[in-house]
């Protein structure tokens, strides 16, 4: 097992380029199911993630290829026999976005054994988004011995899917089984993140036929087979929101690049009413954001969780990192998971000052923060204690960092370049 050590109190200067976005590399992957030509995908990123969709793409016959190394760098994904469609426990587990090799399974093979993914650190999760859905489809569904077994002898139809909440993973997987079922497909509620927008293209490119992506009435009419592609994943919007606010609270100044202001989305005004200075910076040869932190201690800055266009439920924790060291009292309010808050005791052993009242986190700034042995206890949660453990005074050991190497490629390597006192430990 590894631990990550931190040296805090060095502002942060350079360049720092973010890697493909995690939560679009996934299901378009798993895209990659539904058709029997290579799927192609460059930009991704390298991550504990990406390598156990793999494992689960294979276990059902796919090909799964790494291919070059630095930019350009992807994935080749060819699905041309699914020899299995039964994802084990043992793989699913790990992960819950490899439960949704459900919806391609069904749409190509007409029908798929599939383990629940179960609860998980930040919250119940449950999936009847997925199975109603999947049914009012034509789909026959039952969970058995932990298994969902879905079977759909006469193929998919189209059909009017009102989702009652917004569901990143629901809209994809109903979105992904859409473009193969027989007639025209409307889900209202869906889901607009960027992630499903960049999903739907690579789906288009496959001969899907989608209106409204980007929108909250997404509407498909679906065709016999898809064919191949070669897609470019876009830049990861969460793992950059994290480098920023690292940068904000170091106090110091990087570039950003491969990443616009637009695409930080609600993070960006309230990066700016914290007092972190964000501006594009034309000097590079792609799109850059130079981030500067504020002199002094940052604004206390309230933020919400909602879904896109919304503050982003993934970006809750590292803005709680930040405003640690606020002048005056943050409150944090999470609306999309019930329990996103584990960090919460972990930032408070760095010195932190945060009580907890139902979905909301009160935030009151302390002058300093002091390093201390944390654990990572979920994915956002660790990249939380990175930026916490840059701005602390002293020595920050955190330990359980898988969750970190879940999410963030190279990251002591890319905040190392930047000036940042980060190294890795074998324990
Ligand atoms: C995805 C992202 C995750 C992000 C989340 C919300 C990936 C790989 N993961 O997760 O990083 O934090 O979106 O932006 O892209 N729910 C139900 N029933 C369902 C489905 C969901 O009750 O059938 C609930 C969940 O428990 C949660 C809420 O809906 O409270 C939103 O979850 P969802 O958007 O589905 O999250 P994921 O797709 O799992």
């Amino acid at each position: 097992m590894d631990r990550i050590l931190i040296e805090g109190g060095t502002p942060l200067h350079g360049t720092l380029a973010i890697s493909g976005s995690k939560n679009a590399v996934l299901p378009l992957m798993v895209a990659g199911l539904l058709t029997d030509q290579p799927v192609i995908l460059r930009g991704t990123p390298r991550l504990a993630d990406t390598r156990t969709l793999a494992s689960v793409l294979q276990e059902l016959g796919a090909e799964v290829e790494e291919f070059g190394s630095g930019p350009g760098e992807g994935v080749r994904v060819h699905a041309h026999d699914l020899t299995s469609v039964r994802a084990p426990y043992e793989l699913v587990s790990k992960m819950r976005a490899s439960f949704w090799v459900l919806g391609p399974l069904l749409a190509r093979a007409r029908k798929a054994e599939v383990s629940l993914p179960g609860g998980c650190a930040i919250g119940t999760r449950p999936v009847d988004l997925y199975l109603t859905g999947l049914a009012k489809m034509g789909a026959d569904i039952a969970v058995e011995g932990g298994y969902v077994i879905a079977a759909a002898r006469d193929g998919l139809k189209g059909a009017r899917l009102d989702l009652p909440f917004v569901s990143v993973g629901a809209t994809h997987v109903l979105l992904m089984v859409a473009t193969l079922a027989e007639g025209t497909t409307i889900i209202t509620n869906a889901a607009s993140e960027p992630e499903i927008v960049d999903v739907g293209r690579c789906l288009q490119a496959l001969g899907a036929q989608i209106d409204g992506l980007g929108t909250r009435t997404i509407h498909i009419s679906g065709v016999a087979q898809l064919g191949g592609a070669d897609h470019t994943v876009s830049r990861d919007r969460i793992e950059a929101g994290a480098y920023a606010l690292a940068v904000a609270a170091s106090g110091g100044s990087v570039d950003l690049t491969g990443i616009t202001g637009e695409e930080l989305g609600a993070l960006l005004p309230a990066m700016r009413l914290a007092g972190v200075q964000v501006e594009e910076n034309t000097t590079h040869t792609q799109p850059a954001l130079r981030v500067s932190g504020p002199d002094a201690r940052p604004n206390a800055t309230p933020v919400t969780t909602e879904p896109y266009p919304g503050f982003a439920t993934d970006l809750q924790a590292p803005f709680m990192g930040l405003m640690c060291r606020a002048n005056g009292v943050s409150r944090i309010r999470e609306t999309i998971f019930e329990n996103r808050f584990m960090h919460v005791q972990e930032l408070a052993r760095l010195g932190a000052d945060i009580s907890l009242e139902g979905d909301t986190a009160i935030v009151t700034g302390v002058d300093q923060l002091y390093g201390a042995p944390v654990m990572a206890t979920d994915l956002r949660a660790s990249v939380t204690l990175v930026i916490a453990g840059l701005a602390a005074r002293g020595t920050t050991t955190i330990n359980r960092v898988y969750h970190l190497d879940r999410g963030y490629e190279r990251i002591e390597e890319k905040l190392s370049a930047c000036g940042a006192k980060i190294w890795r430990e074998k324990i």
